[in-house]
């Protein structure tokens, strides 16, 4: 799998550790900044990433903040992008196979490193069960499609 990671500078310490997590699985990981610690806006970031993997169709991303909320939200506006805030294995696992979300985001201030090893195996391994969710992920995109004609 190939994925882009974004984060702000609450999420920044967790980045290093997260690129090596899932290189060591074998995966491709692509860092789209920031370089440094010093304070940035999240929306920039998630902005970042959900482009990135719009761009890159079958890819993923992973975006980190102080919640994972911000950066998912804004990754969120990017129309086309799923990305789920989560917070455990299995908010992880159904978030690819109920929600079809590309973009994992958690927060660096809410979760252990542990826990975001067990989110990232989840999100790696599990894949979008389609059936009756495929129906509501269209959905999702027809809400996008509804209020690209309004503006
Ligand atoms: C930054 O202080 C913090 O607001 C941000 O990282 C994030 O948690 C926002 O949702």
């Amino acid at each position: 799998m190939k994925f882009y990671i974004a984060t702000d500078h609450a999420g920044f310490h967790y980045k290093a550790q997260v690129i090596d997590y899932v290189r060591s699985k074998g995966h491709e990981i692509i860092d789209l900044g920031p370089e440094t610690a010093d304070r940035v806006d999240y929306p920039d970031y998630g902005r970042k990433c959900a482009e990135a993997v719009k761009a890159d169709p079958g890819s993923f991303g992973i975006v980190i903040c102080g919640t994972g909320i911000g950066i998912s939200i804004a990754a969120n506006k990017v129309p086309g992008i799923r990305a789920a805030t989560c917070h455990d294995a299995y908010t992880a696992r159904m978030a690819r196979a109920h929600n079809n979300a590309q973009i994992l985001g958690f927060g660096e201030r809410v979760v252990g490193m542990g826990v975001v090893q067990s989110m990232i195996d989840a999100f790696i391994e599990t894949s979008f069960e389609g059936g009756r969710h495929e129906r509501r992920v269209e959905k999702i995109d027809a809400i996008d499609a509804f209020y690209k004609k309004e503006a």
